[in-house]
């Protein structure tokens, strides 16, 4: 809001110039604060060039011309130094004024630009970027997903005797080829999709003149979610069910080594039937897996750790445990069907003996 040109700055501006009141007059310092209540930041800027303004008995003298540059301002006429005849303000005047006094009104913006310390910095810089291949792909299927109706079940599962059955595997493997827990983990989650065909499914949704449909298949072709160069990618093993322990744990070297190559093939990385993201080999304990559209059911696997627990003397015992994380389509999968089918997993993983008798 522009502050006006008070009537008394009238009269001032029309009296003849030994009745105006000059800087000394007691009037003066009142008037100039009254014109600038509206501003208040005009009003320190306004405040120094008072202070410097001079001090001459006709500096309030103007014509109308002025007066309006002086109104369209919000500038007082007191605080001009006036360079006319007589100390009369002229239109250049006010023009140098209302100049410096924006120079000093935008000082301490200036300032802060000029001075930036990173560490007490608050103003945010951003740039805008392209999405990678990836993360474009992951952008779309993903957004895809999460229009399925996905739930949580989790579980905390014993690796204890799995780690120790591991090492030993480990020691003696001929080849150098070694087992990790993801390889056992595969095995265990195709053994339980026999009982839970269900969950090896994928879901036609339908539309208003076909009912949804469930399509059940044969092969479990378990998907494993790859940190690669490029980003997350999700090749297959194909037919689990048909391969060893150990031959899993070759296709799943031979599919990172082509992810970390930029490799994978079109065949790696469809068909896939269910899903197993061990993020635990990175770190952290839960994870909340979002499901591959063609999929009903995926695995996400915590990082293991060692903890004190009790055994059948209630003794304290070392355990190493594992989170497991199911995530599941709600549409077709129920919380009791998803638990008997993370029970039978867990028993797997807990007893490995129990795997091994069931191996072909
Ligand atoms: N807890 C503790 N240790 C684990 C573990 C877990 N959950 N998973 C793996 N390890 C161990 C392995 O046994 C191995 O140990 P070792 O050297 O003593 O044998 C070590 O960590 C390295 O394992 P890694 O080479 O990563 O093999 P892997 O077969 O377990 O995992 C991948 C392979 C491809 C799954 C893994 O490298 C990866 O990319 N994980 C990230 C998955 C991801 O990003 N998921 C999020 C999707 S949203």
């Amino acid at each position: 809001m522009q502050s006006e040109i008070s009537p008394e700055d009238e009269a001032v501006l029309a009296s003849p110039p030994e009745q105006a009141g000059g800087p000394n007059s007691p009037q003066q310092p009142q008037r100039a604060a009254e014109s600038f209540q509206s501003k208040e930041t005009f009003q320190s800027a306004s405040q120094d060039a008072v202070d410097t303004a001079p001090d001459g008995k006709h500096a309030s003298l103007t014509t109308p011309a002025v007066r309006g540059i002086l109104k369209a301002q919000g500038v007082n006429i007191a605080d001009v130094r006036g360079t006319g005849k007589d100390d009369r303000v002229l239109k250049e005047d006010v023009y140098k004024f209302v100049a410096a006094r924006d120079d000093k009104l935008s000082k301490p913006f200036q300032a802060s630009a000029g001075r930036r310390d990173p560490g007490t910095d608050q103003a945010q810089v951003e740039k805008t970027i392209a999405l990678t291949p990836v993360q474009s792909q992951m952008f779309k299927t993903m957004t895809r997903s999460l229009n399925i109706p996905h739930f949580l079940y989790g579980d905390e599962v014993d690796v204890t005797s799995l780690s120790t059955l591991r090492r030993r595997l480990n020691l003696q493997a001929a080849n150098g080829q070694k087992l990790s827990f993801l390889h056992f983990i595969i095995k265990a989650v195709s053994l339980a999709l026999e009982d839970f065909p269900t969950l090896n499914a994928r879901v036609e949704a339908g539309s208003e003149r076909q009912a949804p449909k469930l399509v059940m298949r044969e092969k479990h072709n378990i998907g494993i979610a790859m940190d690669t160069p490029q980003g997350l990618l999700v090749p297959n093993i194909k037919n689990v069910a048909s391969r060893s322990i150990l031959n899993i744990g070759a296709e799943c070297n031979r599919l990172q080594e082509r992810a970390k190559d930029g490799k994978l093939s079109v065949t790696d990385l469809t068909g896939g039937t269910i899903t197993v993201s061990n993020i635990g080999s990175i770190g952290g304990t839960y994870v909340a897996p979002v499901l591959v559209q063609s999929e009903v059911a995926i695995l996400g696997i915590g990082k293991a750790k060692t903890v004190p627990a009790f055994d059948d003397q209630d003794r304290v015992i070392k355990k190493d445990i594992m989170s497991f994380s199911w995530s599941a389509d709600h549409r077709v999968v129920d919380g009791a069907t998803m638990a008997r089918m993370g029970e039978r997993v867990r028993a797997f993983i807990e007893e490995p003996g129990m795997m091994m008798a069931r191996l072909r």
